[in-house]
């Protein structure tokens, strides 16, 4: 078998150094950087120029940004992030039993704390390490990546700094007998129905049969409990919409005023989702001379900047069989507030 080779073939004493546990590929140059900042650039255009106003989500994350969002996640009024990494805690050896040894993809792999959770049982049960993390941002790959070879010298890490979009359809054949690409903390939140479709058969197309995807999905409640979370007491969420501004002034040369907009997040009970907006204090004039755009913003006018669907399980697994992901298993805390479902790639169902 291909793993077992650099897996027995050294003992602890003559183990491999990081760098020889560690390998990160560019998908992404500086041509496709630009080329895709273009695109997306006209997306923040397309979206000021409409009513109602929206931009991308993705503007939260500059270096601020991301920061910021490490402080929402410890907040205590956000229950996702500790909901998922407690759930995941129970049952992270039950998954690594029911996968056997598996390669793990993960999508958005951020500081990966709860891959650590996986790593950590996979470990436990003797079995190899490997994992693949995707992020847009080579830095942060990289230091993340180091620090899981510190702490796991079985560890093999293949980062790729790519897209999503990218890195799904250039994936190479797992190294190990099977596969998981996991995304977590919910990020399908942010995509609309019709991104959901794409992201999902872009998942499909990147698998081979039997191979596996986790998934992480924020369920229905009550709004007593939904729009604390998006609105902490200390503010730390207004704060990280309100950076989005200061982000886009910095990148496009913009003009936008803070202290003329509110933070208002609210849930659209029809909807099943949260809609963070910016509400314009008063009518204004903004510019952003980098894109070359003007806007008039009305007195109580708002800009989308983020939906987050909650979802519920049942449908979401009906939804996973649309694409032949079949569940394999589903888990949920006590309260019933976040879900992960494993689904295995099974074409022939
Ligand atoms: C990263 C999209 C899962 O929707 O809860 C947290 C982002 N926005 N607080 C979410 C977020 C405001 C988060 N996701």
């Amino acid at each position: 078998m291909q793993f077992s080779k650099p897996l027995t073939a050294f003992s602890t004493s003559d183990r491999l150094s990081l760098k020889d546990r560690l390998q990160i590929e560019y998908l992404v140059n500086a041509n496709i950087l630009a080329e895709t900042e273009k695109v997306l650039s006209q997306d923040i255009i397309n979206g000021l120029i409409q009513t109602p106003k929206s931009l991308p989500p993705r503007y939260f994350y500059d270096d601020r940004g991301s920061q910021l969002f490490e402080q929402i996640c410890q907040l205590p009024e956000y229950y996702p992030t500790r909901t998922e990494a407690s759930i995941l805690q129970e049952c992270s050896e039950e998954i690594a039993r029911l996968t056997g040894p598996c390669e793990i993809v993960e999508l958005g792999s951020g500081s990966s704390t709860k891959t650590r959770i996986l790593l950590d049982a996979y470990d436990t049960l003797g079995l190899p390490l490997r994992y693949l993390p995707i992020d847009i941002s080579g830095g942060i790959l990289e230091s993340s990546a180091k620090d899981l070879l510190v702490d796991y010298p079985n560890l093999y890490i293949h980062g790729l700094v790519s897209t999503y979009e990218l890195a799904l359809s250039a994936l190479k054949p797992a190294a190990l007998p099977t596969r998981m690409i996991s995304f977590l903390g919910s990020s399908l939140g942010n995509l609309s129905p019709q991104e959901c479709d794409i992201f999902f058969s872009q998942i499909r197309g990147a698998l081979q049969p039997g191979e596996y995807f986790i998934l992480g999905i924020d369920l229905h409640k009550s709004k007593q409990i939904l729009e604390p979370a998006y609105n902490d007491s200390q503010g730390v969420t207004a704060a990280f919409n309100l950076n989005m501004l200061q982000h886009l002034n910095r990148k496009f040369e913009g003009n936008f005023n803070l202290r003329k907009f509110e933070h208002l997040a609210f849930y659209n009970e029809k909807l099943h989702q949260i809609e963070m907006h910016l509400k314009s204090q008063e009518q204004q004039t903004v510019n952003l001379r980098g894109l070359d755009l003007t806007v008039t913003l009305e007195a109580g006018e708002t800009i989308l900047t983020e939906i987050s669907r909650k979802f519920e399980i049942e449908t979401m697994q009906q939804y996973l069989k649309k694409q032949s992901l079949i569940t394999m298993k589903t888990w949920t805390d006590s309260e019933q507030k976040f879900g992960l479902i494993l689904s295995k790639f099974s074409p022939e169902i």
